[in-house]
């Protein structure tokens, strides 16, 4: 592989790589990680500065991305989108509150080395796929590579994080159960994104990848074929449950999170209809992560989220902070996993 060839790129989506250059970046990162750990700091990205453009909260993805590129030599500058001129696509701009996401893009394409951005939800009405195109709109008109902070669609640097924890605790992925799992938790207005950049990187590695859900919760036909094609060319295999004991049994990595349905959000015909995903929420409250279904898992298996996790509804206490339990460490590994996106994207 030309590693050339991905100096420039946009991160938007997992399935915009080769699985060669997904290895390539995560190596990076684990490289960078290492030298971290021995106390070697190199400033590759020197006097390189980002752009962080939030519409929705965050507490690891900004400071991860803050932390990461100043370790790096480079700067972060964060933008709340409520302080800038809110970015619009061409005829829904508004006078002196908005400006063309064009307009925008190529301006600060002028000062800086990359834009990164998270939207999803509210800003783009809960329309699916909306925000992503939103994203893709930023990368066609920017002229340094844009970042996916995390879209309705996807989320890839948590993926790439998901990835390296994974490597890290389980040594290879070859042959090994992991279990993609719905939660339940009262919060539902949350994006797609977690569950289809973990499908994306654990089917690359030879995984047995199992996606549980309740009826209803389907996930993006897309990304599910998307796996599959993966799992047929890589090895492994991806299998849909709606039984939560059956996939945790055996498993060798849970990932039990709450997501809500697609087939309720808006589309450009009709508003969302979150009564109808309530009710349908609530016929679930018995999917939760607790220490009863732990025990069905194997004795070393590994407990993700990516957090913000609703504690007590998705997962209980003895569970996230008990043995089986890495979040922190997937946390950490979201600033070395970046680290390693932006040296191979940015750098040159
Ligand atoms: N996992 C994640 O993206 O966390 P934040 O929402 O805090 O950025």
């Amino acid at each position: 592989m030309q590693v050339k060839s991905l100096r420039g790129k946009n991160f938007i989506a997992i399935s915009d790589f080769t699985k060669e250059e997904i290895v390539t970046m995560l190596d990076a990162g684990f490289a960078l990680k290492l030298e971290n750990a021995r106390g070697e700091h190199h400033h590759i990205l020197q006097d390189k500065t980002i752009f962080m453009m939030f519409y929705n909260k965050s507490l690891r993805t900004r400071n991860s991305f803050e932390t990461g590129i100043f370790q790096l030599g480079g700067h972060g500058i964060y933008l709340d989108t409520n302080a800038v001129y809110t970015p619009a696509v061409k005829g829904q701009e508004q006078a002196f509150a908005t400006e063309r996401l064009d307009d925008v893009a190529k301006v600060l394409s002028r000062y800086g080395e990359a834009i990164c951005v998270r939207i999803f939800g509210d800003p783009v009405g809960w329309v699916y796929g909306a925000a992503n195109n939103y994203m893709r709109e930023f990368a066609r008109a920017a002229e340094v590579p844009v970042i996916n902070m995390e879209d309705d669609m996807y989320h890839p640097c948590q993926g790439m994080a998901d990835l390296m924890t994974m490597q890290e605790k389980l040594g290879t992925l070859e042959g090994k159960k992991v279990v993609i799992s719905w939660a339940y938790s009262p919060s539902r207005k949350k994006p797609i994104s977690v569950p289809h950049s973990m499908m994306a990187v654990s089917s690359l590695f030879g995984a047995h990848v199992v996606l549980a859900h309740p009826e209803g919760f389907d996930l993006d036909p897309a990304q599910i074929a998307n796996a599959k094609d993966n799992v047929a060319r890589y090895g492994g295999s991806f299998t849909i449950t709606h039984d939560m004991n059956e996939a945790f049994k055996d498993a060798d990595v849970v990932y039990p999170k709450c997501w809500p349905s697609p087939k309720f959000f808006a589309t450009a015909e009709k508003e969302a209809d979150w009564k109808a995903q309530d009710e349908l929420f609530d016929a679930n409250k018995g999917w939760i992560c607790d220490e009863k279904i732990m025990e069905l898992t194997n004795r070393d298996s590994i407990y993700m989220h990516c957090l913000p996790c609703d504690r007590s509804f998705e997962v209980t206490d003895a569970v996230i902070d008990g043995p089986h339990s890495v979040v922190y460490d997937q946390a950490e590994n979201r600033m070395h996993a970046q680290n390693g996106v932006m040296a191979v994207l940015m750098n040159g």
